[in-house]
């Protein structure tokens, strides 16, 4: 056995025990660790008889498997590995996959909650906490973070991502994959990160999941591209193929793409399909067949198959009819290995079952921070004062996601268990007691069970159940209305055409607000969704919630309460209607920005252009005020400030964000802002704060579509501003 065995004891250097292990193998060998299955057999119980899981138990056997994925807990970990390492010829281990997207079983906020905490060390640390809980359970390599830039709410995976911007993006995306990978793969607490999907999948069009991709180098360079490059920065072990046609060829088999990613930025890692997508490479009309599909996936570099079972079938004889370079698979080979080293799976295949523990979501060691960027995340979107909540009043705690356990989980959540979220009403129950509190979920809200591969069914005849909400709405002093979309709305495949909120509840809203003036929303949410002005004029506040997790519910009732004042920012554009999708801050002028008396600029005839919420939006409990921007030259860079000071009687945490505007540009027209900074800071009530940035030209710079970065000198705009709607700008010309 190789893995653990004396050749190994040695360190050599990575590279030389890679190339010495590389020098044993088979081709067959070779083309199996370029192979990965899902979990396929409960392996601590016997070996599958017949079927496909026959065929891949005889796959991972002759050593013809490299790694998988979903294989759930250390005693099934061990047992698989225990079959790679002691029945195949070499006793290669494997690596052990999962999407461990906002947590294992102690769920964070979803990732784009998450964004909007603007807090990259609270973002960094949830993802070291995913790593730390999900390692205890034997896994070593995540399926995560998820990089794309998306702009089109309609998207369902836009719940997976930062957000619109490229800036934000960036920065998150280093402080997850420093949170999963930490400084030391080898540190068993710790795992290989994936930066996916490679590349565009965001842009969708129409907001359909899996849907062409059709953008431009110049968008690429600038909007998309930025979030994985950073990722790469940050020494991101592993990248993800899309399932998408990128300019009508599907990233899987697009080969100048991966040779921009593995030759032009230099990414050493490995490059794994997404699930099937070589085999999709058929349906896309680019590969006549599944034999076609895997050859032009190694092509471009394509390091891992994931569920397509071509290369495993087909890589070994296209390399000896010549079609493959096996230096192509040797290529792919070394990358793999070198993970497994870095991994330490090389020195001990079982270092990541050594610390099994079972924890209660809820009370597990992750769970306080947890709460926290929960607590962080939720975006107060409108406040007339009745909030927080005073202490004794009599509330009305109703609609669908009230008592919701599960819905607030999200939607991936693999590994995690069904209605351990703690629910609104047990936060609020927790935080002010449940003395003067009714509670009533009103109507059914979906039809069966639901679950993660089926569709969610909407029920929107039924009202039963919508009398006890008006009846103790009425009765109460205040109606608490927690309303939103289920978690499994949002996520893989969840596109939709209506943001409004589904089923009877925009109806419940409206019968709630005939019998009760003061009502507060708490909105939950995969993703922007829209409110009609009606329902968001009347109520007297709207917090959103996101889906944020485990400890939502706490989480909730300290902000509603008072105890925490709400400080998330919107890391995406709230649209008004589908018709403006997409709608994002950072778009051009165009040549007709209007507004004109006249019809012809760029507007619609029925509705403005202007978003429900802008990016970067959020109020606190205080009133924060900013003075104008001031801009000067110092030294190489630009010194950007504005005086920031809390006016009111309570402590908040403020996201101060800078953007900036070039007004001319030879390269390509510019946004008519760009986030290129931001400061989370605490303020207590009276305090005043001078806010500082320093910019330098290589932060104003632009690439242009054949991939130059350039600095162009000329007039820019400086905004220090609480979104990217608001601030007085200074200009500035950089001669
Ligand atoms: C998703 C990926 C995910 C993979 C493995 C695919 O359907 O697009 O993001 O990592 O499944 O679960």
């Amino acid at each position: 056995m190789l893995a653990a065995g004396p050749a190994f004891a040695q360190k050599k250097p990575v590279a030389e025990r890679v190339d010495s292990v590389l020098a044993l193998m088979t081709l067959e060998e070779k083309v199996g660790q370029m192979n990965q299955y899902n979990g396929f057999w409960n392996a601590t119980g016997p070996a599958p008889a017949g079927g496909d899981a026959a065929t891949k138990y005889t796959h991972l056997r002759n050593g013809w498997v490299g790694s998988v994925l979903n294989v759930q807990g250390v005693e099934e970990v061990r047992a698989m590995q225990k079959v790679a390492v002691e029945e195949t010829r070499l006793g290669i281990p494997l690596i052990f996959a999962c999407d461990v997207i906002h947590g294992y079983k102690t769920l964070s906020p979803i990732p784009l909650a998450e964004a909007a905490s603007w807090d990259l060390e609270a973002i960094a640390q949830s993802a070291r906490h995913a790593a730390e809980e999900a390692t205890a359970y034997g896994l070593n390599w995540t399926f995560a973070p998820m990089v794309d830039i998306a702009r089109d709410p309609r998207w369902g995976r836009i719940m997976e991502g930062a957000g619109e911007d490229p800036y934000l993006g960036s920065r998150i995306a280093e402080a997850r994959v420093h949170g999963f990978q930490g400084d030391n793969l080898g540190d068993p607490t710790t795992m290989a990160a994936c930066a996916k999907h490679f590349v565009g999948y965001g842009f969708s069009e129409a907001g359909r999941d899996y849907n062409t991709v059709d953008v431009s180098e110049y968008t690429l360079r600038n909007v998309i591209y930025p979030p994985f490059q950073a990722a790469k920065k940050a020494g991101v072990a592993t990248f993800m193929n899309s399932f998408n046609t990128m300019n009508g060829i599907p990233a899987t088999g697009n080969q100048a793409l991966v040779e921009m990613l593995k030759v032009d930025w230099g990414f050493e890692g490995v490059l794994v399909s997404d699930w099937g997508s070589i085999t999709e490479m058929q349906a896309h009309g680019y590969a006549e067949n599944l034999k076609a599909a895997a050859e032009l996936a190694a092509l471009a570099r394509c390091d891992i198959d994931m569920e397509s079972l071509a290369y495993v079938q087909y890589l070994a004889a296209l390399v000896r009819e010549g079609r493959v370079s096996e230096d192509v698979v040797n290529d792919a080979v070394v990358r793999i290995l070198t993970l497994k080293f870095h991994l330490g799976l090389m020195d001990d295949p079982y270092r990541y079952c050594q610390r099994p523990g079972s924890w209660e979501p809820t009370t597990s060691p992750w769970s306080a921070d947890a709460q926290e960027l929960a607590e962080k995340s939720a975006v107060l979107l409108k406040n007339n004062g009745i909030l927080p909540l005073a202490k004794k009043q009599a509330i009305a705690l109703v609609g669908p996601m009230a008592q919701e356990k599960n819905s607030p989980l999200g939607n991936w959540r693999v590994s995690s268990d069904d209605f351990t979220a703690l629910s609104l009403y047990e936060g609020l129950v927790q935080v002010r007691g449940e003395k003067r509190m009714t509670v009533a979920s009103g109507p059914v809200f979906l039809k069966g069970p639901i679950s993660f591969p089926f569709e969610a069914e909407i029920n929107t005849t039924d009202t039963s159940g919508l009398h006890a909400v008006i009846k103790a709405a009425r009765e109460a002093e205040i109606a608490v209305l927690a309303v939103g979309e289920h978690g499994f709305h949002s996520g893989e495949a969840r596109s939709r055409m209506s943001l409004h909120l589904p089923g009877l509840q925009e109806h419940m809203i409206r019968e709630v607000l005939k019998v009760q003036e003061h009502v507060v929303l708490v909105l939950y949410a995969g993703r922007p969704m829209i409110l009609p002005d009606d329902i968001t004029e009347q109520v007297d506040a709207i917090l959103l919630a996101w889906q944020p997790g485990t400890m939502g519910g706490p989480a909730m009732a300290n902000l509603l309460m008072g105890k925490r004042s709400p400080s998330g920012r919107l890391p995406v554009t709230f649209p008004r209607s589908e018709g403006q999708i997409p709608l994002y801050y950072g778009a051009y002028n165009t040549g007709r920005p209007g507004p004109s008396d006249a019809v012809f600029w760029s507007h619609y005839g029925d509705g403005p252009n202007s978003p429900a919420y802008p990016f970067g939006y959020g109020l606190t409990y205080s009133t924060v005020t900013y003075t104008a921007t001031q801009a000067k030259q110092m030294g190489d860079s630009i010194a950007v400030q504005a005086l920031v000071k809390n006016e009111g009687k309570v402590a908040v945490d403020e996201v101060v964000q800078l953007y900036t505007r070039d007004h001319h540009s030879r390269v390509g027209v510019q946004p008519v802002r760009r986030l290129i900074g931001f400061q989370r800071l605490s303020l207590k009530p009276g305090e005043e704060r001078m806010v500082n940035f320093s910019v330098t030209a290589d932060e104003l710079s632009v690439m242009t579509s054949e991939g130059e970065r350039l600095f162009e000198p000329g007039t820019f705009s400086f905004w220090v501003a609480p979104h990217s709607a608001a601030g007085t700008p200074a200009t500035f010309d950089w001669k």
